[in-house]
Formats: structure tokens, C-alpha cells, sequence
């Protein structure tokens, strides 16, 4: 299951990003914004970081105006880890080097060619299991 997360200046990524769900029949739970009105993207960060760290979900999408203020609120929570991505290169390689289980981007920054593209690369990518970056992934937690 896919969380989903969003503010006001991702809410139309985002519904480009949930018909290529749609279209690919990955599952996936909303949690809001459901419009453009002006609204506080912490409140979207903090679901999707709960429904990781409970289980319910095992990966996630946020999407702002830049990804920034969205990916920096749930880089804050225990155990997540989120990766602002307007690349495909990144989207790659933060599943391959930091298991990253969400991916940020900037409704204002991305197009949605490019955007589908960064998720798609983002969901269907392994973590390596390489011993050198599972070692830096608990370097890093260690920390929180
Ligand atoms: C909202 O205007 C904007 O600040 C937000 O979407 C995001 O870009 C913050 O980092």
C-alpha cells in the first residue's frame, strides 16, 4: 500500500501521479489535501510518516509546492526516510543506496512526465542490501 500526501501546491501533481496508480493497479490510501484551498503541509507529512511507521503502508508520496517543506517534516519522524527527488537518476539511486520509503517532489518544480517517471523508477526500485549502505542507513539513525 502506497501512502499519498499533499498540499495545496502539489494537489494537481497529485492527481496525476493517482491515475498512474490507477492505471498501473497499485493500491494506495490518500491522505489528503483534496483540494487547492491553502492548507499547512505538515499535516500530510505526519500522516504518511504514521502510516509507514505503523506498518499500514510501505511506501509514500508527498508532493508541495517545492517538496521541501513536505520532505523536511517527515525526515523529522523516527525511523523515515525521505528523499526529494526531481530526477530519475535520485529516484534510483536513494532506493538503492538510502532505502528511502518516500519520495518528495515539487508540484511547482516538475512536470508530470517527469514526475510519473521519478515515481514509477521510485516504486519499482530494490533497496541493494549492500552491507556499506545498510552500515551509513544505521549511521544515520543513530542520530535520531
Ligand atoms: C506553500 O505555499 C508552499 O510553501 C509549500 O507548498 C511548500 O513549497 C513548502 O516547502
Amino acid at each position: 500500500m502506497i501512502a499519498l500526501g499533499c498540499d495545496h501546491g502539489g494537489y494537481e501533481l497529485m492527481q496525476e501521479v493517482k491515475a498512474f496508480l490507477d492505471k498501473k493497479g497499485w493500491e494506495y490510501k490518500d491522505f489528503g489535501t483534496d483540494s487547492t484551498a491553502s492548507t499547512d503541509y505538515p499535516i500530510y507529512a505526519k500522516r504518511v510518516g504514521k502510516a509507514i511507521q505503523s506498518g499500514e503502508c510501505e511506501k509514500g508520496i508527498l508532493i508541495c509546492g517545492t517538496g521541501i517543506g513536505i520532505s523536511i517534516t517527515a525526515n523529522k519522524m523516527k525511523g523515515i526516510r525521505c528523499a526529494l527527488c526531481h530526477d530519475v537518476f535520485s529516484a534510483e539511486a536513494t532506493r538503492l543506496h538510502n532505502d528511502t520509503q518516500i519520495v518528495a517532489m515539487g508540484g511547482r518544480v516538475v512536470g508530470a512526465g517527469l514526475a510519473l517517471k521519478i515515481v514509477e523508477t521510485f516504486l519499482t526500485t530494490p533497496f541493494s542490501n549492500d552491507e556499506r549502505h545498510i552500515r551509513r542507513i544505521n549511521q544515520m539513525e543513530s542520530e535520531e
